[in-house]
């Protein structure tokens, strides 16, 4: 079975990304094929991966002396407590930064043992394996970890780049349809961001995509992953370029946050409607064609997404949207920051617009 590799390069570090299916069945000669040697290593794993897919992962790791935590992936949880949990176990059973740590779960957990990794005796060997759609598209790449505090999300981190990443498709096929279109969300993201090209085949693959088929999944995530890869590379510290990657989240937190990060809406259906929104928001400042928009939105409503802007907020709710759009950190005048598409392959970043012009446009649309 083929194993698709892309390799990142960074200033602190260069690494691999591999892609393919059955790979946890493989992940000792992987790792030897990788040149990654430990003695010791903590395996940190989300509670609700299926016991098989852990089990596996035991089994072919048990040459080393390995030692397990299991958390519970929830934003309540990427917290100090968790840092401390794991930091605990790597000072009990004495592990030097020659040893590794080893993510086993989604975004959630892949931010928290990143973090715990990099602070750890200023950094340990750490290896991820994602094992959600957005985890394998997005957050398992460029580094970035982290966790919350009372002050807000991911407002404690660092970048800090893992040794390996193992995305292993065969482990998305017990994930729940809602967190397979949330990891598509970014997939679709980067697609615009990429080309007209890579955008029609996410649209003429679509439904295949959405089940998981080979090889149209494997294509998209290593298409996302690719395109994630340039840009980081490009802008390791998200000094500029690297805000392409937003397109769709400045709209798309000013929804999460007004309904409260409720599970009402996760965060891949408010990056949907986030891209509709910056889409349609293009088309008015006339930078996107109407033809191009009517592709984008058409293909966002094949999606099957049953959520609906106005399903979620009120008209009485532009105000609160718009307020979190313009605290957003993003922001340093008058004007509200924006990502806006002009057209596939295309993207505006630091589009100023006018406060009262993307009032009336949220007011229009709820
Ligand atoms: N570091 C970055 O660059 C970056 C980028 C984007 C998002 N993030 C962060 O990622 C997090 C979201 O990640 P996520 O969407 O992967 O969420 P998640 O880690 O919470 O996983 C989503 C759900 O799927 C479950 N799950 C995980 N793997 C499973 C499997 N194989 N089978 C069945 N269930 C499974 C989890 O328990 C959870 O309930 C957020 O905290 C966000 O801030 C970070
Ligand atoms: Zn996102």
């Amino acid at each position: 079975m083929r194993i698709n590799k892309i390799r990142i390069k960074t200033n602190t570090k260069n690494y691999s990304i591999l892609v393919g299916r059955n790979l946890l069945n493989k992940i000792d000669k992987i790792l030897s094929d990788s040149n990654i040697t430990f003695k010791k290593c903590l395996i940190v794993a989300d509670k609700n991966i299926p016991y098989a897919f852990k089990k596996t992962l035991f089994k072919k790791l048990k040459s080393k002396k390995i030692f397990k935590i299991e958390l519970i992936s929830s934003e309540k949880n990427k917290n100090y407590q968790s840092i401390e949990k794991i930091h605990k176990v790597l000072f009990e059973k004495r592990f030097n930064r020659s040893d590794c740590v080893i993510s086993f779960g989604g975004g959630i957990i892949g931010d928290i043992v990143g973090f715990a990794s990099s602070t750890f005796k200023r950094g340990i060997k750490f290896i991820n394996i994602p094992t959600t759609l957005l985890s394998q598209v997005d957050s398992s790449i460029g580094g970035k970890t982290g966790i919350n505090n009372k002050f807000g999300k991911n407002l404690v981190g660092s970048f800090y780049q893992p040794d390996l990443v193992v995305s292993d498709i065969n482990i998305l096929s017990s994930l729940p349809e809602r967190e397979i279109i949330c990891g598509y969300a970014e997939i679709l993201k980067s697609s615009i961001i990429d080309s007209y090209k890579n955008f029609l085949y996410l649209d003429k693959n679509l439904e295949k995509i959405l089940k998981l088929k080979s090889p149209f999944i494997e294509r998209s995530i290593l298409k996302a992953c690719n395109l994630k890869k340039i840009v980081v590379e490009k802008d390791v510290d998200e000094k500029d370029f690297r805000k392409v990657l937003n397109l769709g989240h400045t709209f798309a937190h000013a929804y999460e946050s007004t309904l409260g990060f409720s599970q009402k809406l996760n965060h891949g259906e408010a990056v949907i409607l986030g891209i509709k929104s910056a889409a349609e928001f293009s088309y008015k400042n006339k930078m996107l064609s109407k033809e191009k928009l009517n592709i984008i939105i058409n293909h966002i409503n094949r999606i099957g997404m049953k959520i609906k802007i106005n399903s979620f907020f009120k008209k009485k709710d532009t105000n609160m949207i718009l307020n979190f759009m313009k605290s957003d950190k993003k922001n340093n005048s008058d004007r509200i920051n924006l990502i806006l598409i002009k057209n596939f392959g295309k993207i505006k970043i630091d589009f100023q617009a006018n406060p009262l012009v993307l009032k009336r446009y949220i007011f229009n649309n709820l």
